[in-house]
């Protein structure tokens, strides 16, 4: 819809500023032909917002794409803070890695290329210390096994979000085909079931379409 991304352009204008980091990463992200599956950049402040809220220290991201969110959330963490940041593609950890070291982040964000549910069994293993907020943004059909395994890496009064949940409605589409959506769907069922995790879903629009994500916390 037009009048969505007039009004993030609006928001570009006056709340929320792209550094040219941000930028950056954006387009050498492009020149890399990796998909344009960023969080918009009011989603990436207010990324940054909740990471500021609850004081993280340590944050792990599935899922670096380019590393755009990483540069947003990492930048909320304090001088001795750590994102953890998982990603399967080689190609896509490359570009992360280049586009954090130009944010100048490289200090603050680890970025561990592999399949997911082999690195958090690694990470559940050795002893990891628990994150304070958790955002799941990787492959969606795997979005309920990341969820069991990153309970793992969480205490109480964790955040987790997981990002690109409603996708275009589809969330509500039972009879959906699509791997993404019953991925998300068998996600948002998993969390309703945890009796020690509190859930919500919040629909978005903006530049990036109709979607949503869901936030929770550990109690
Ligand atoms: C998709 C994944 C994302 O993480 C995103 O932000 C948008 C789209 C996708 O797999 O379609
Ligand atoms: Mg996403």
């Amino acid at each position: 819809m037009d009048v969505w991304k007039a009004v993030d352009s609006f928001l570009a204008e006056t709340v929320v500023h792209e550094d040219d980091a941000l930028i950056k990463a954006l387009a050498n992200s492009r020149e890399h032909g990796l998909p344009d599956w960023e969080v918009s950049p009011p989603q990436g402040q207010f990324l940054y917002i909740l990471a500021r809220m609850v004081k993280a220290r340590r944050i792990l991201e599935l899922g670096s794409l380019g590393g755009y969110s990483a540069i947003w959330l990492a930048r909320a963490l304090p001088p001795d803070g750590r994102l953890v940041s998982v990603e399967y593609d080689p190609l896509f950890a490359q570009v992360a890695r280049e586009n954090i070291n130009n944010a100048g982040l490289s200090s603050l964000v680890h970025i561990i290329q592999g399949d997911a549910a082999v690195i958090l069994d690694e990470l559940i293993k050795n002893g990891e210390p628990p994150f304070d907020m958790i955002f799941i943004d990787a492959d969606k059909p795997n979005y309920s096994l990341y969820l069991s395994l990153v309970l793992n890496l969480a205490r109480k009064g964790t955040i987790i979000f997981g990002d690109n949940v409603v996708r275009n409605g589809g969330l509500a589409d039972a009879n959906s085909k699509d791997p993404k959506v019953r991925g998300v769907r068998r996600y948002v069922n998993d969390l309703g079931t945890l009796t020690n995790v509190v859930t919500t879903c919040l629909q978005t629009v903006g530049s990036k379409g109709y979607d949503g994500f869901t936030i929770s916390v550990v109690e």
